[in-house]
């Protein structure tokens, strides 16, 4: 069973086994990324690129190996449209920092959705960008006539959330890519939420960047990728300047490596890759349409048994959505609720999920969130929805 290859999964807390449903936050990891990992300092270790020597050339040829299974895994055109950062939020930095400063000037605007994560926020405001907000209805469905109508002659970009962290909401990725493109703009999406849950075909999406974090998607934390279309990359500056990313350096001048080293400056977390690796590996193994359909089993099953309970309320229902679930009970303090499941060995996120604007937007502080992965089983489900049911009169 592929839950059996997650260790960790065998803990208790207060006595009860560990109920893990705090997946959107970060993914457990099966044995065979902490052997990958463990593999590559017990026998690898050594700095990559620039060695003559044997474990130089085959910790080299093992991270580029892994780069090639990133293309595969998203269908990328070329393998050096993939950069590996240290997570998502690194990525959108990195096409924050570089795209900003060749193309954002004080006051351009990127189009943003109304149900972003803070790090496809803030990048942008600090490349100096007015940001556009697409709204979305009381379901967490954005509005896609409204969107159309954000394009002007400021826009430069739109940077779009594939799955809403918060809500679960599986946004139009292809649709919204084909609006952007009408208006000759291009767009970014962060996968951050996506890539452990859904077939991703970036030349289907048709988008220009494509950003997401390993550690979502059971591997280690620390490596992330950043894939962007090989004519936009071709035209962008470098993010950071150090080792690996030139060609030439003199004191009057440098000239810069090609793609996609020339975004990776500095010394690579190569153990991180290889982790990355084997859970590419391990996702593949266990079928991304196999794990989908199940986590959509958990999320109809949650939904309908977490309705039972009096005075909870869910925010994000959209007819697409991933496997998470944010409610509140009655006037329940999100933090107290996620208190008491955890001394109940059930691990949830409380609080506003670093998606402020979707918080205000319903008028609220925060929400218990429960997110699934592939190894949550029906009977997690039940034991949540029990202990809900067991805690509920505790917070009246
Ligand atoms: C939608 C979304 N974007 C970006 C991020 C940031 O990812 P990381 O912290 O791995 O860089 C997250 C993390 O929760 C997320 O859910």
């Amino acid at each position: 069973m592929l839950r059996d290859q997650f260790p960790i999964l065998n803990t208790t807390v207060y006595g009860h086994p560990l109920v893990y449903l705090d997946n959107a936050a970060t993914t457990q990891k099966p044995q065979v990324v902490i052997d990958a990992i463990n593999h590559y300092y017990t026998t690898l270790n050594s700095n990559i690129h620039r060695g003559v020597h044997h474990l130089a050339a085959e910790a080299t040829e093992l991270h580029e190996e892994t780069r090639r299974k990133v293309q595969e895994l998203i269908h990328a055109r070329h393998n050096h449209e993939i950069v590996f950062t240290r997570g998502t939020t690194e990525a959108i930095n990195l096409v924050a920092s570089s795209f900003g400063r060749q193309f954002i000037k004080e006051g351009d605007e990127v189009i943003v959705s109304g149900m972003e994560h803070h790090s496809n926020i803030v990048p942008w405001q600090l490349a100096g960008a007015r940001l556009r907000p697409i709204p979305f209805n009381d379901e967490g469905v954005l509005d896609l006539e409204a969107f159309a109508a954000l394009f002007n002659e400021r826009t430069r970009l739109v940077a779009v959330a594939h799955v809403s962290n918060s809500l679960g909401t599986i946004n139009p990725v292809e649709q919204l890519t084909k609006i952007a493109h009408s208006h000759n703009v291009p767009i970014l999406i962060d996968g951050a939420q996506g890539i452990a849950h859904l077939t991703v075909d970036v030349q289907k999406i048709g988008c220009d960047f494509y950003c997401f974090s390993g550690h979502k998607m059971y591997a280690p934390m620390g490596i992330g990728v950043m894939y962007g279309r090989e004519e936009i990359l071709d035209v962008l500056p470098p993010y950071q300047g150090g080792g690996e990313m030139i060609k030439d350096v003199t004191f009057e001048r440098t000239t810069y490596n090609e793609l996609p080293f020339r975004f990776e400056a500095g010394t690579p977390s190569v153990g991180d890759t290889l982790g990355l690796a084997a859970a590419i590996d391990f996702m593949s193994a266990a079928g991304i349409e196999k794990i989908a359909s199940h986590e959509e089993e958990l999320l109809n099953y949650a939904t309908q048994r977490l309705s039972e309970i009096d005075q909870l309320r869910i925010f994000g229902t959209a007819p697409h959505k991933a496997g998470v679930i944010s409610f509140l009970i009655g006037n329940a303090h999100p933090y107290d609720v996620g208190t008491l499941l955890d001394k109940l060995g059930i691990a949830v996120r409380t609080g506003h999920h670093c998606a402020q604007p979707v918080m205000d937007r319903y008028g609220i502080p925060g929400t218990v969130r429960v997110s699934f992965a592939l190894y949550n089983t029906l009977q997690e489900v039940d034991t949540l929805v029990n202990a809900l049911h067991r805690i509920a009169p505790m917070l009246q």
